[in-house]
């Protein structure tokens, strides 16, 4: 079997490493994937080998934060999944300020990567706001990489997530950006409800919050079925009653045995 540069021992050393500190459940398949990742933080460390790195992330506590930048995947895009957009706008917001009208609507991105999902949910937020008298938002982000949050927070993007967004909603580029390096960045008015937190989903949000919406998207499919229960499980405490979840494409929870009730593909209520 291919093990990238590691020997068989070291692979499942680094297997089980990842799953303890991300809850992630690699297989043996991603090795080459993971090997690319680690190679140049063992070069920087000037360490002599992958076994190591490994021994070193075990006994120095500083270093567990830069392993979890080095083997989570942070793939992300404005306005990623159209259709699941598309029902926030037209229909999540209108039938929620219609229940709750005058009340703040609470939102939280759980994995939130650089920002991009959350900065989506705050444009259409933004848009419905100023249609709307009186509507107020919050917007709670989490993720487990610490590197990827400090992204999120400086909110400049550049390459495919800039292409995409261009192509997507080229006015409210001109509305919501301002040219930065080679790149944009988001105007501080999308961020001016927005809170970012580093967050592990397997353990409970402190404190628990009433979010009224929930992106819980492109991140299940990294765990096991054991651990996406616990995930899901996790957050109903931090749920409103019949609050909304919305899970990735590929991430279908109906299986599992959830406090969430199917709505139509990717979107569920808290039963
Ligand atoms: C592929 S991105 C998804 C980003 C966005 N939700 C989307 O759908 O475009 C997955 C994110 O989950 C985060 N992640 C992985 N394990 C996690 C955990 N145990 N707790 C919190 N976040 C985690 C990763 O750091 C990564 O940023």
């Amino acid at each position: 079997m291919e093990t990238g540069g590691f020997t068989p021992a070291t692979l499942s050393a680094l297997i089980a490493l990842v799953r303890k500190h991300t809850g992630i459940a690699m297989t043996e398949r991603k090795s080459v994937l993971l090997e690319r990742r680690l190679r140049p933080r063992v070069q920087a460390l000037n360490l002599s080998g992958y076994q190591a790195y490994l021994d070193k992330v075990e006994q120095d506590r500083a270093e567990i934060p830069h392993f979890i930048d080095l083997v989570t995947t942070n793939d992300t895009l404005f306005f990623r999944t159209p259709q699941v957009w598309d029902y926030v706008e037209q229909e999540f917001l209108p039938q929620w300020w219609q229940a709750h009208s005058g009340q703040r609507l609470k939102v939280w991105s759980a994995a939130a990567s650089s920002g991009e999902e959350l900065y989506s949910m705050a444009m259409l937020c933004e848009e419905f706001a100023a249609a709307h008298p009186g509507f107020s938002y919050q917007i709670h982000a989490t993720d487990i990489s610490r590197q990827i949050l400090a992204l999120a927070r400086d909110g400049q993007y550049t390459g495919r997530s800039v292409e995409r967004i261009q192509s997507s909603h080229p006015d409210w580029v001109k509305k919501y950006f301002r040219a930065s390096g080679n790149g944009l960045r988001v105007v501080d008015v999308l961020k001016k409800n927005v809170e970012l937190a580093q967050h592990n989903l397997l353990t409970p949000l402190s404190p628990a919050r009433q979010f009224d919406l929930v992106f819980l998207r492109n991140v299940l499919i990294y765990f096991d079925q054991e651990q996406q229960q616990t995930i899901l499980h996790q957050a109903c405490p931090s749920m409103a009653p019949r609050a909304v979840m919305i899970v990735g494409e590929s991430e279908s929870i109906s299986g599992l045995n959830t406090a969430y009730q199917f709505d139509r593909p990717m979107i569920y209520r808290l039963k």
